[in-house]
């Protein structure tokens, strides 16, 4: 098996597979001439609801977006402060930063790199505001507690579900277990656009025609502005796009959790840390994460392997550059420390072969056994 190929992604094989579905949604969306939202965005949005159970999901063109048009919608303004995990993408706090709003990092659960919501009463003061849940790797936080702490200190609760579209807590879809959920649609997530997008989820019929006003300039008109906007729209192409590959996301999502039940059987007898799936949660594996010793080396040496192996994150945000203006430092925060130096992702979308998989078992089998 030398020489093999796993890549992180192949987003080619993907659009192969469903090439017909796909140039007929893009044809049609040229033909009408409907690029910035129009008939397939409104075509998504609908299935999207649908699909997360909620009442509402506005299209947008970045999940960055979402996040922004949410945390503005909800009323969160400057001065606020808002707890969420230094375990995420830096997208979940860099619009509150802009927003003049303060992130304020709780630590995670080390078993699934969640908020622990243990830590978060002591964080809470005459500022706060919100809580940001991040649903990372595809595996929900750990909502009900969550939910609690924000009704005893009248706190807003939000969702970052850019990585679990699909993924549940006890039963129900992320994205509408909250006051609103953001997603993202890049093109590697699990439900991946062909360029930027983002949509916001929410039951809340006021927020949602909010965060319409907001996507578009806050239009009553073509030149009439009841508000201050912004202009974060989905496009047609990306809504065409969408609209095709979510009827196919709950197939590939199975394969994605086969895929990774593989690896986590298969890796069992190695000196590594496979997910760990609570009793209330499905896991939709966008990243499928182990802990090893001596990281870098093992990716390094996977990566010479021809294995597109992968490090969410490296550095948690409370100790990136870009954010030291919150003034921590390390050993603040450490079990999100611990993890970033320890995590590694291996390959897990559904159209692995099996070849590929063994290849990646046996890989690391000769590296760590
Ligand atoms: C947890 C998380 N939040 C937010 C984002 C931002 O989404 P986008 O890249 O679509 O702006 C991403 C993805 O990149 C993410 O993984």
């Amino acid at each position: 098996m030398k020489n093999l190929q796993v890549p992180t992604l192949n987003l080619k094989k993907q659009y192969e597979l469903i090439k017909p579905e796909i140039d007929s949604a893009l044809q049609e969306v040229i033909d009408q001439t409907a690029f910035i939202l129009g008939p397939a965005v409104e075509r998504f949005e609908k299935a999207f609801s649908g699909y997360c159970q909620v009442d509402e999901t506005i299209g947008l063109n970045s999940g960055t977006a979402a996040l922004q048009l949410l945390y503005e919608a909800v009323g969160i303004k400057r001065g606020d402060e808002v707890i969420t995990t230094p375990f995420t993408f830096i997208a979940t706090v860099e619009p509150l930063v802009h927003m003049g709003v303060k992130p304020v990092f709780v630590d995670i659960d080390p078993d699934t790199y969640n908020l622990d919501p243990r830590l978060i009463e002591e964080k809470i003061t005459e500022n706060t505001t919100a809580i940001m849940a991040v649903h990372l790797y595809g595996h929900p936080a750990p909502m009900d507690e969550l939910a609690e702490i924000c009704k005893k200190h009248d706190l807003l609760l939000l969702e970052d579900a850019a990585q679990s579209h699909g993924a549940t807590y006890k039963g129900r879809p992320v994205g509408g277990l909250a006051r609103g959920g953001a997603f993202s649609f890049y093109p590697g997530k699990n439900l991946g656009a062909f360029g930027d997008a983002g949509a916001v989820t929410t039951d809340d019929p006021q927020l949602a025609q909010k965060i319409r006003d907001l996507r578009d300039h806050g239009r009553a008109g073509k030149y009439s502005h009841i508000m201050l906007g912004h202009n974060e729209r989905m496009d047609g192409f990306q809504g065409a796009v969408l609209d095709v590959k979510l009827k196919h996301l709950q197939e590939w999502t199975k394969i994605r959790q086969e895929n990774a039940n593989f690896y986590t059987n298969q890796l069992s007898s190695l000196p590594v840390k496979t997910p760990v799936v609570a009793d209330y949660a499905t896991h939709v594996y966008h990243q499928y994460v182990i802990q090893v010793d001596d990281r870098d080396a093992i990716v390094e040496q996977l990566r010479e392997a021809g294995i597109g192996a992968g490090v969410h994150y490296p550095t948690p945000l409370h100790l990136q550059p870009g954010l030291q203006q919150l003034g921590y430092s390390p050993g603040d925060l450490s079990v999100s420390e611990k993890a970033a130096d320890r995590v590694l992702s291996l390959p897990v979308f559904a159209l692995l072969s099996s070849e590929q998989k063994d290849y990646v078992v046996s890989t690391l089998t000769d590296l760590l056994g």
